[in-house]
């Protein structure tokens, strides 16, 4: 049997981790060959398929990005994409392929697989917006290093006595605004799940200069006002068709600055978030993501994305994972109110 594996979407700490752990139980457990289709399914398109093996996997534990590169590309989107994809499998005897991406990946993956491509999806991103899964991988690295960013704001925050706003990731989902947002100790988190009014984020600015303190808002790049529309710095798409986001942030500050009457700044931290070594919990789930798919391709369980439930990881079928994206409950949402204002 031959497997090939694939990462993309945006790149996500881990994705090395679980290419290693994929070929190396598939080559000592099952003496399957391996073959690495480069930039996503950009590769498939193109033909750009390289050889896969142990000592190509060596060292990649630690290190972020993926070695296999990664793109947007929709197949889909390209005239002859299924046949083109259908002529590189067959060009390079791919039998099975594995595919490690977020809800765009996982898309295609359910599409092709409906038409017959023998596939298995791994989550990720660092968004930790795929259903099914309590988390995708790269989502705790992702927060480790906003919480950072938000610990450092905090003493500029205090020293200046003026509001910094933190702009993070997360373009349906507030998941890394609310954990890194709770972590860090902001007083005001905006989701994209909670459409926020402006006047009461102004008041909860200004009850913390009341008492002396330094404001922090962390907000999501996909959060919306009421009655407003998506803040955005220019209208460019990426290659899978949706709009760049990043812009709420400054627009932010601004509102901020001029209706409180007091200095307020933006750090976006954009790709910082997803750069890097993953951390030792990204290693472990990344791992345990790729000992449980090649046992899947074992199997032959097509058409099945692995993902974790409690401390189980189980799987479960693409078509149910991709349907809708994983957002925060409102629920969760509002434990924390105690801490907003
Ligand atoms: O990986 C998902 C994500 O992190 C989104 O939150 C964000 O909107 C997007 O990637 C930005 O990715 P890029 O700028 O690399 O296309």
């Amino acid at each position: 049997m031959k497997v090939g594996v694939l990462t993309g979407g945006g790149d996500c700490p881990g994705l090395n981790a679980v290419i290693r752990s994929v070929v190396r139980k598939g080559v000592q457990e099952y003496a399957f060959d391996f073959a690495g289709v480069r930039d996503g399914w950009l590769g498939l398109l193109q033909g750009a398929v390289v050889p896969l093996d142990i000592p190509s996997v060596r060292g990649i534990l630690p290190r972020g990005g993926t070695i296999l590169g990664s793109s947007r590309t929709n197949p889909f989107k390209h005239e002859d994409g299924l046949q083109r994809v259908r002529d590189t499998l067959a060009a390079h005897d791919v039998d099975a392929l594995i595919v490690i991406g977020g809800e765009d990946t996982l898309g295609v993956a359910t599409e092709l697989n409906g038409h017959g491509v023998p596939l298995v999806g791994v989550p990720k991103t660092i968004d930790n917006d795929v259903s099914g899964t309590d988390y995708t991988f790269g989502f705790n690295t992702a927060v480790g290093i906003a919480t950072e960013a938000i610990d450092r704001l905090h003493t500029t925050a205090e020293s200046h006595m003026r509001t910094l706003v933190v702009e993070v990731m997360g373009r349906h989902s507030g998941w890394i605004a609310l954990h890194a947002g709770i972590a860090g100790g902001a007083n005001v988190i905006l989701i994209p799940e909670r459409p926020f009014d402006l006047e009461q984020v102004c008041e909860q600015v200004m009850s913390r200069f009341k008492i002396n303190y330094a404001p922090i808002v962390v907000v999501a790049e996909g959060a919306v006002p009421k009655e407003g529309q998506m803040i955005l710095k220019d209208q460019s798409l990426d290659e899978f068709g949706h709009v760049r986001l990043s812009g709420i942030g400054e627009w932010l500050a601004r509102e901020i600055s001029e209706r409180t009457g007091k200095d307020a700044r933006t750090t976006v931290l954009g790709h910082v978030q997803r750069g890097g070594t993953p951390s030792p919990y990204d290693r472990w789930l990344a791992t345990r993501f790729g000992l449980h798919a090649i046992d899947a391709v074992k199997d032959g369980d097509f058409g099945m994305m692995v993902a974790l439930q409690g401390t189980r990881i189980v799987r479960i079928p693409l078509a149910d994972a991709t349907a809708k994206a994983k957002v925060v409950d409102p629920s969760l949402y509002d434990e924390f109110e105690v801490f907003f204002g």
